[in-house]
């Protein structure tokens, strides 16, 4: 036995299919394998959360709560994790604290036992809630903080350092480093781990995708810099845009003093059957199901999951010629933009006002709302104060919509009292809270899901 194991956290059942299969993998292809996956060891499974629950109810017809109970009547050993937007939830607005706490409270009852919370301009604020709320919870999760990486003129390890003693300080059980486009580089990873692992005292886990490649070189250096825990995939579901795999972590440090104990052959019959469910997933969703390593992806910094979009959208507009231009674009507008960290909504916002540029010949002709709204501050702080003459006079945005407190505007938000009512109105009263959360964070998706499971 090692003196000073890794952990491995195992994303195959959320952030890998939701990186290489657009997060179309049913309930119902989880199953035959769940109870083998509790018996190997991991840290976590991550297993619900970030894109799963708007799949679920948009594309799979599943109700994603009936989701996770199926997951925790199986999974009786393994924590569950998922991932958690602050105050974003899982939806592409800011909520109100009375929503985030319900939500919270909700997940953690049906078996979440570790939130992963962050937020995409890593502004404390829109994580306070949330926090706090899951720090409450009578069942005790696990809850953890994040520092959403990126790589700009105004973010260096030292700044991540400080975040992660806020988190710390703020009663974070743990702190994430989450790469999601893949931009720590392994000897960065190795300075930030150390500076980390001296300047807290909670565990520190590192979360990258394989976009640009350096993914499991990432790793080892965090590995050899003390860091406690790595997001894996198992095999048929890892690299590309997804995380390092599980197996190779595994046999890499067998041997040494971070060897992980888990025992690869255990894990070679499910990844078996990994390897049929991709390739149902990809016949029956027409997807890829793999990618090319890019490493020009450290210049846009697009996360995995949404390039593939962007190309279907320009090619939907017939404009996939403008592919190249609209890569160039993105670092141009993110900058414009204070340098947000690309991760969502930050990514489509971003994503969305580079292509109308491009579209458009002209750049800031057409100003989408949701980019007034990150560039007003709604969203919360960006890295770099944005230029207040761009704001006004390029953006249009009137100087009185400027906001210095996100907090007071999601005060004005929804609560779970409103949204109810709401859905009494079109029919569907005395919902139970989990319907109601569904509801606020998708209306009109959650709405036909209810109508085509017979509850409105
Ligand atoms: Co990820």
């Amino acid at each position: 036995m090692a003196n000073n194991p890794v952990k491995i956290t195992e994303t195959i059942l959320r952030d890998a299919h939701q990186s290489l299969c657009a997060t179309r993998m049913r309930i119902g292809q989880m199953i035959p394998q769940l109870e083998a996956l509790d018996a190997i060891g991991f840290n976590a499974l991550e297993a619900w959360g970030g894109a799963t629950f708007d799949s679920c109810l948009r594309f799979l017809g599943e109700d994603p709560w009936e989701r996770l109970d199926t997951l925790k009547q199986h999974l009786k050993k393994t924590p569950i994790q998922m991932l958690l937007r602050g105050q974003n939830l899982l939806g592409y607005n800011h909520y109100s604290d009375d929503v985030v706490r319900a939500f919270v409270r909700q997940a953690s009852k049906h078996g979440v036992a570790v939130f992963r919370i962050f937020d995409a301009l890593n502004d404390i604020r829109n994580l306070t809630t949330a926090i706090d709320e899951a720090l409450k919870c009578p069942e005790k999760p696990h809850v953890q903080g994040c520092l959403v990486y990126t790589v700009s003129p105004y973010h260096t390890n030292e700044t991540f350092v400080e975040l992660a003693k806020k988190l710390q300080e703020m009663g974070c059980h743990s702190v994430c480093i989450k790469d999601m486009s893949g931009l720590l580089k392994p000897y960065v990873a190795e300075d930030l781990v150390k500076k980390l692992k001296a300047a807290v005292s909670v565990p520190i886990e590192l979360h990258t995708h394989y976009t640009s490649g350096f993914g499991s070189m990432a790793y080892l250096k965090a590995v050899e810099a003390g860091v406690d825990i790595i997001d894996c995939a198992l095999a048929p579901f890892s690299c590309d845009t997804s995380q390092p795999c599980t197996e190779t972590m595994v046999e890499t440090l067998v041997g040494t003093e971070r060897d992980t104990g888990l025992d690869r052959q255990k894990l070679i019959p499910i990844s078996k059957h990994f390897t049929k469910v991709k390739q149902e997933l990809i016949k029956e969703f027409d997807l890829k199901g793999y990618f090319d390593v890019n490493p020009n992806v450290l210049d846009f910094q697009i996360p995995g999951g949404m390039l593939s979009n962007l190309t279907n959208q320009l090619k939907e507009m017939g404009m996939e010629d403008k592919y190249q231009d609209l890569l160039d674009e993105m670092p141009r507008v993110r900058a414009d933009l204070g340098y947000p960290p690309l991760v969502t909504p930050s990514s489509q916002i971003v994503g969305t006002m580079a292509t109308m540029n491009v579209m458009m010949g002209q750049r800031y002709k057409m100003v989408p709302k949701e980019v007034k709204d990150l560039a007003r501050g709604k969203f919360g702080r960006t890295p770099k104060p944005i230029d207040r003459d761009f704001l006004i006079n390029t953006l249009g945005i009137p100087e009185n919509e400027i906001i210095d407190d996100c907090a007071k505007e999601d005060a004005k938000e929804m609560t779970v009292a409103q949204f109810r009512e709401e859905m009494s109105k079109k029919g569907y009263a005395n919902a139970p809270e989990e319907d109601v959360l569904s509801y606020a964070l998708f209306p009109q998706v959650a709405e036909e899901f209810f109508k085509s499971k017979g509850r409105i």
